[in-house]
């Protein structure tokens, strides 16, 4: 049998233990009746709770690898570069209650179209259709958001992560960003890129908290969480 169990040092976030010995991160549903990528959901004491597969989702791996940072409160505004269909960007939504709010930047119409979807079952959740690399096409997110999430699979992660940064995140606040090697140079050592993609951001005033692998579960990817401002 399934058990849930309440992470008392991070906000939203259940274990379940799904097998002896296997624990998998799990989130409150908000959107009651409604499963996004066909994950396995566990019902306790009416209260629906969504299994966050970490062969599905970056985050996911993070949180069951260790990661210590986390930036998210029930009313932390979030900004989700990289959203695809919403896959861990609806995790977070469960993550956060009606106080938060994710905004979700995805440039691939057909993607767009299944977020779409999910945003329209979540009241937490707004779908921008934008091009990550021009932050000044969606100046109208509103306020200066407490975390920023990128997994973008593309070159230039680092960079793409401060022009946002310089212009949403606030000083304090949490940026995660999953770093694919192969993604930046296919040529180039991974280890090397990872050490070139941290320097570029701490020289642009982040510190780095957390450098986490992910695998089993995603290779060749690291999983980068560092706090803005500190450096500045
Ligand atoms: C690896 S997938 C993201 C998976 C997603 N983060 C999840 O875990 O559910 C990368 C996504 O980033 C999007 N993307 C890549 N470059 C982008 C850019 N410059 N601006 C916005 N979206 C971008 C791709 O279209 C793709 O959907």
């Amino acid at each position: 049998m399934t058990t849930i169990r309440k992470d008392e040092r991070k906000a939203g976030l259940f274990w379940a233990q799904i097998e002896e010995g296997k624990k998998r991160p799990a989130t409150k549903n908000q959107a009651k009746g409604k499963t996004v990528y066909g994950e396995r959901v566990i019902t306790e004491k009416k209260q629906e709770f969504r299994i966050w597969d970490p062969y599905r989702s970056k985050l996911s791996a993070a949180l069951i690898r260790g990661l210590e940072a986390y930036g998210f409160e029930p009313d932390s505004t979030v900004l989700y570069l990289g959203a695809s269909s919403g896959t861990t960007a609806s995790h977070v939504s469960d993550l956060l209650d009606l106080e938060g709010m994710i905004y979700c930047i995805e440039f691939a119409p057909r993607v767009m179209r299944d977020l779409v979807q999910v945003c329209a079952t979540r009241q937490n959740m707004i779908p921008l259709l934008a091009d990550a690399r021009y932050p000044e096409t969606y100046n109208f997110v509103p306020e200066l958001v407490d975390v920023l999430y990128q997994d973008v699979a593309q070159p230039n992660q680092a960079k793409i992560l401060i022009q946002n940064a310089k212009r949403f995140l606030r000083p304090g606040g949490t940026a995660y960003v999953a770093i694919k090697a192969r993604s930046i140079d296919v040529a180039a050592k991974p280890k090397r890129i990872f050490q070139r993609e941290e320097k570029t951001l701490t020289q642009s005033g982040f510190t780095i908290v957390d450098r986490i692998t992910l695998e089993p579960f995603t290779a060749d990817h690291v999983f980068i969480s560092a706090i803005y401002g500190e450096n500045l």
